[in-house]
């Protein structure tokens, strides 16, 4: 496992900057190392602003070749205020011309939380066809204030899949049902960005970063890969407790 590293901004408007930047980097180095980059995308509220950056420098991006994909996805309809993939698709998707086959959505309409985690793992092992695990060229990470990631909660027992790529968990708000890529997925990606900002995060990010080892209270904790970079771009806030100059 990579040992996490640590940037933080001054602002929110900073960090968002500098996390466009350096991801829109990250994807023209692996299209032009790879000739394709495919990502898994952060739900909730943070990643807005990244994506609405992405959009805003839309023709720094090689979409044609790039595929993208959903860390989690809260079991709604796609249209649902909750949905991540529609805050997706306003923040980006439906701002730039991209083909509608770069992206691997959740399939949200399958009978129950387990089928739709099914559905998507087909649909991931079809982009990674013969692989033992899936490898994320960008793996976009966020972070509760209880420490979950993705839609990884601490105690839940999709903590303990190793084996399937895809879970069903049960979360407390905004949506109890979820789907989730696993431990293992995130682990062999080959790059991550985890992007925290506001005070409400500062604790589980001291936590996760500088606390005991405890993955199960802190599931951020064992998504670091095993190889690739894993890159913690904070805000003051979120940073507050890791005693660093911003
Ligand atoms: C989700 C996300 C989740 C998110 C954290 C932080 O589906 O909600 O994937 O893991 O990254 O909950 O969310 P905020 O950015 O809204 O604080």
């Amino acid at each position: 496992m990579t040992t996490p590293t640590v940037q933080a901004y001054p602002t929110v408007a900073a960090l968002i900057a500098a996390a466009a930047n350096t991801t829109i980097q990250e994807i023209r180095r692996v299209v032009e190392a790879r000739g394709r980059c495919t990502i898994a995308l952060s739900g909730g509220e943070t990643p807005r602003a990244l994506y609405a950056a992405w959009a805003s420098q839309a023709d720094r991006l090689p979409w044609s070749k790039t595929v993208w994909c959903f860390g989690d996805e809260r079991w709604v309809p796609p249209d649902h205020s909750d949905s991540n993939y529609r805050m997706v698709d306003e923040t980006l998707f439906s701002r730039v011309s991209m083909p509608g086959s770069a992206i691997i959505a959740v399939p949200t309409g399958a009978a129950d939380p387990a089928a739709s985690a099914a559905g998507y793992e087909a649909a991931l092992r079809a982009r990674f066809p013969g692989d033992a695990w899936p490898a994320f060229d960008v793996a976009l990470m966020g972070l509760g204030p209880d420490g979950h990631t993705a839609s990884l909660f601490p105690g839940d027992p999709a903590l303990d899949e190793h084996r399937a790529w895809v879970s069903a968990t049960r979360a407390g708000r905004p949506v109890p049902d979820r789907i989730t890529l696993t431990i293992p997925v995130f682990r062999h990606a080959r790059w991550m960005m985890m992007l925290v900002a506001g005070a409400a995060k500062a604790e589980a990010v001291a936590q996760t970063l500088h606390g005991p080892r405890d993955p199960r209270r802190w599931p951020a904790q064992s998504v670091t890969p095993i190889e690739g970079p894993c890159l913690w771009f904070l805000d003051r806030e979120a940073g507050s407790r890791l005693g660093l100059a911003a």
